[in-house]
């Protein structure tokens, strides 16, 4: 890759304890040689092993370290500071960092930076080979990994402490390559517009009683920030949930399948379309106006009518047809096979099928374990985190609509 992947870009640099601070100096100096933009944020325990100035003369900007800083507060808040880089790259990246970031900490101005950012973020560990391999650190840079953190490094070699193993930061040049792949990924699916659907509807019965289901919408608004992530709109037709929407999508709310219909209707056209939702398959046909009291006759009854099939009416348009229409099927048995009956009885391309017994805890939970389902077969993913199944499945849709026509696809890609 040439350095033009980091040229225009703009980095802020963390810089936190440890002898291996002095390296990042000559990172700062590489960074800027290719014509990238560098701002550095110094921890205080960094600040014991270079200066702010050695920092600022080779940055040639503004050094920020201190959270209560009125005057930095005033041209620019924590907040726009962590957002307004392209990349944020930890390094050294300290055992104290990391555990911090894991856990989610504000305490100082870097680990604030390193919570409120939504941008992509790339760490350089440097420490003690018994503190890396200590399992409190492995366990947080495994959590960082599933929370979609990049790492560079630590080498192997001899160390200030007089002992040798894993622990070394980076060498500039490694952590300079690692900042170019992060930066030249190509957004594959800028451009591209993506319609995700998540969560679960709500049916009413009354004003006050409806009809609704366990789905938490993990996974849907997972695969809206994957998609995001690579660069896609994303419109983000949304079910009653507790989450946030991830930043960067435009989020519809709806409560019944009727309006998440109508919604995804009027977000087409779209490249891709990804049900994730758990639409409730019936509605209550004649919701009370007035909320239903209990009275001498007995208890109501409710009839029941099916529900829009959303999935397969996109499936089935003429015009406006997204190129990659994508199913869910929540399975509790013979998961492969009613996957694929339900590929080929809703028209989509592809299903993602998932065995929601309740043993598997997937329902509602933070894992889940997938089988990809195409038209020429199926291929098993193992069980992850659904973070990890949405990057997964985000980067399988930039294979299909992603890349030039001439390269060839793993999978087969829509019609
Ligand atoms: N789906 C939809 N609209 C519906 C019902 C389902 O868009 N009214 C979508 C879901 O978002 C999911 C897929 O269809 O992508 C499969 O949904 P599922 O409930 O598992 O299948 P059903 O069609 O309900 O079939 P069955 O209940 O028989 O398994």
């Amino acid at each position: 890759m040439t350095g033009s992947s980091v040229a225009g870009k703009r980095i802020l640099l963390i810089v936190a304890g440890g002898i291996a601070a002095y390296k990042t100096l000559e990172l700062i100096r590489l960074l800027r040689a290719q014509g990238c933009a560098v701002t550095c944020v110094l921890t205080p325990s960094g600040a014991q092993f270079v200066t702010p100035l050695s920092l600022q003369a080779l940055s040639e900007d503004k050094v920020y370290s201190d959270l209560f800083s009125l005057t930095d507060e005033s041209e620019m808040g924590h907040i726009q500071l962590s957002r307004s880089a392209d990349l944020l790259v930890v390094a050294p990246a300290s055992a104290d960092i990391l555990a911090r970031m894991a856990a989610g900490l504000a305490s100082d101005l870097a680990s604030t930076v390193l919570l409120a950012t939504d941008k992509p973020v790339l760490v350089a560990p440097a420490m003690n080979v018994r503190m890396w391999l200590h399992p409190a650190t492995q366990a947080n840079m495994a959590l960082l990994a599933q929370r979609g953190v990049s790492v560079v490094g630590p080498d192997e070699g001899a160390m200030a402490c007089n002992e040798y193993g894993r622990g070394r930061m980076a060498e500039p040049p490694a952590i300079l390559a690692a900042i170019q792949e992060q930066l030249g990924q190509a957004r594959p699916l800028a451009g591209r517009h993506a319609v995700v659907t998540s969560g679960p509807t709500y049916e009413p019965i009354d004003p006050v009683r409806y009809i609704a289901n366990r789905s938490s919408g993990r996974q849907g608004h997972a695969i809206a920030g994957g998609l995001a992530a690579l660069g896609a709109r994303v419109t983000l037709v949304s079910g009653p949930v507790s989450i946030p929407a991830p930043p960067g999508v435009d989020l519809v709310p709806i409560e019944t399948a009727e309006q998440m219909l109508r919604a995804c209707m009027q977000s087409l056209p779209a490249d891709v379309a990804v049900f994730a939702a758990a639409v409730a398959d019936w509605r209550v046909a004649h919701a009370a106006r007035g909320k239903l009291k209990k009275t001498d006759a007995g208890t109501p009854q409710l009839e029941l009518v099916q529900n829009p099939d959303i999935l397969a009416s996109v499936a089935a348009l003429k015009q406006n047809r997204p190129a990659l229409v994508i199913g869910f099927a929540a399975e509790t048995g013979d998961v492969l096979q009613n996957a694929a009956d339900k590929l080929a009885r809703k028209g989509c391309d592809w299903i993602v099928a998932n065995d929601v017994s309740p043993e598997t805890g997937i329902m509602g939970g933070e894992e889940n374990a997938v089988h990809l389902v195409t038209r020429d077969g199926a291929e098993t993913w193992p069980r992850m985190d659904k973070r990890a199944v949405a990057r997964r499945l985000a980067s399988r849709i930039a294979v299909v609509l992603g890349t030039p026509a001439t390269e060839t696809s793993p999978l087969r890609g829509p019609g």
